[in-house]
């Protein structure tokens, strides 16, 4: 057991190196979904073996099919162990255009109250956030020369892009990583002032749907009526994929989601969540959805089912008068509870296929997929993250759902027995996924305290 006072001392005085650090990470584009990227994923690898060898881990960029994934180990310690996540891939970038400033030449800004933010891609999600935990680790390393409790950790570069290769890393190295408990700093605060453990996040299912036509583009007026228009095609099918009071209309798609329990009913609503607010956030008014059920049910306890991306015909400047050969979307179910993604894909798909006519055809392309996770709060573990979290923040610490999905809750708790305490620094306003994400300094400084607060916690 050692002294916290010092070193969170350390954290403050050193937090302008630690920035530094930080904004150095951020200049490196590791977009995991796009194949043009893969050597700065790489490198983003190394970076991370060599930043946590540099603070006395056993560190190295272990190889897989996909991108590699980082494993550290400082186990000097004994007693308690810990096996912190973080994912170093980024979302894509696009629309370039809406970014105020390039995504990789990261910035601090300074706002009219003084606060300041780090922008760029990767600032929240999940740079900014994963570097609060490895900064509290070289924090208690600088001062007392050893970490209070063993700690290993494991970086992937596949969390964005829904990639197959941790599952089977985990498997392979279920005994060298297996440790009494999971951190992952990947999610959000409750809000500005109050900070959070997540206790459940949706599962996710991805669809990539192709629909074929006519064996090229046509001449519309030629063609058009009597030759099958994908476009038409694929847009109908998708508008029957929700009915007319925002029900997904796949058969069978509700099955495993029950009503939520009345104990987690009465959790949400002391939470008093502001509907509005979070709508009028980004410039909307009107929820849409399932009638009948509050925004916050919505986005953590129900699924759903949204078109990310859909094209076909011409796109460009101008305009021209084609019926397509073909036509796409890109589509993920959220799912909930006992879903089970791949009876919701065999459903999605047969729905489909009942829909399209007989002279179309119709691919499908996988895309990622994972259960729901809840975790059962009863290990002291929970307590005593949530008591460090109050401590640090000034308030009681909240147990919320997500509505995001973090692919390898699931495979920790399947193949290596693990619960996961999800605490992270991220608000509501850090525009991840979205252009000119940021990360408040405040959220990155007090999630350094946080985690080192935490780590003393889990020592005693
Ligand atoms: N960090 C997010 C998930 C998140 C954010 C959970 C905030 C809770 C609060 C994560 O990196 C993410 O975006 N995951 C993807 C996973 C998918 C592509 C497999 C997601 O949820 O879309
Ligand atoms: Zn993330």
């Amino acid at each position: 057991m050692s002294d916290i006072n010092p070193v969170l001392a350390y954290v403050d005085t050193h937090i302008d190196e630690a920035l530094g650090r930080l904004l150095d990470l951020l200049r490196i584009k590791s977009i995991s979904t796009d194949p043009a990227f893969a050597k700065d994923c790489a490198a983003c690898a190394e970076w991370h073996a060599r930043d946590l060898q540099s603070i006395g881990f056993e560190a190295s960029a272990r190889k897989t099919p996909g991108h590699p994934i980082v494993v550290g180990h400082d186990r000097s310690a004994p007693g308690y162990s810990v096996l912190f996540y973080g994912h170093y891939d980024v979302q894509p970038v696009d629309p370039l255009e809406l970014w105020t400033h390039d995504p990789f030449e990261p910035v601090v800004e300074t706002r009219s109250d003084g606060t300041k933010i780090i922008r760029g891609r990767g600032a929240s999600d999940d740079k900014g956030q994963l570097m609060t935990f490895v900064e509290a680790c070289r924090a208690f390393k600088a001062v007392h020369g050893k970490l209070p409790i063993p700690v290993s950790v494991l970086l992937e570069g596949e969390e964005e892009s829904g990639g197959a290769s941790l599952p089977m890393f985990l498997a392979a190295n279920a005994a060298e990583l297996k440790a009494d408990i999971g951190l992952i700093c990947d999610t959000s605060m409750w809000d500005p002032r109050t900070p959070a453990i997540t206790t459940m996040l949706r599962g996710l299912c991805g669809e990539e749907v192709f629909i074929t036509g006519p064996d090229r583009d046509l001449h519309s007026g030629f063609y058009g009526s009597a030759a099958a228009n994908p476009n038409h095609v694929l847009a109908r099918i998708l508008a029957d994929l929700r009915d007319a009071d925002g029900r997904i209309a796949i058969p069978g798609f509700y099955d495993g989601v029950p009503e939520l329990p009345p104990v987690l009913r009465r959790q949400w609503e002391a939470l008093n969540f502001d509907a509005s607010a979070f709508l009028g956030a980004v410039g909307l008014s009107i929820p849409a959805g399932e009638k009948g059920r509050s925004a916050l049910e919505m986005v953590w306890s129900r699924p759903t089912c949204e078109i990310n991306g859909m094209g076909g015909g011409y796109q460009g400047e101008g305009f021209k008068t084609v019926i397509p050969s073909k036509a796409s979307a890109k589509i993920s179910f959220r799912l909930v509870f006992d879903q089970d993604p791949h009876v919701v894909r065999k459903a999605f798909r047969a729905f489909v296929k009942e829909r399209v006519p007989a002279d179309c055809t119709v691919e499908f392309k996988e895309h990622g997929s994972g259960k729901a996770i809840r975790f059962d709060i009863g290990a002291p573990a929970f307590e005593k993250t949530r008591r460090a979290l109050t401590e640090e923040w000034g308030a009681e610490a909240a147990y919320v759902g997500g509505g995001g999905s973090i692919p390898v809750n699931h495979e920790l708790k399947s193949a290596l027995g693990m619960d996961v305490i999800l605490a992270g620094f991220a608000l509501e306003d850090d525009r991840i996924h979205s252009p000119n994400e940021k990360y408040d300094l405040r959220s990155f400084h007090k999630g350094i305290r946080s985690w080192v607060r935490v780590l003393d916690a889990l020592s005693r």
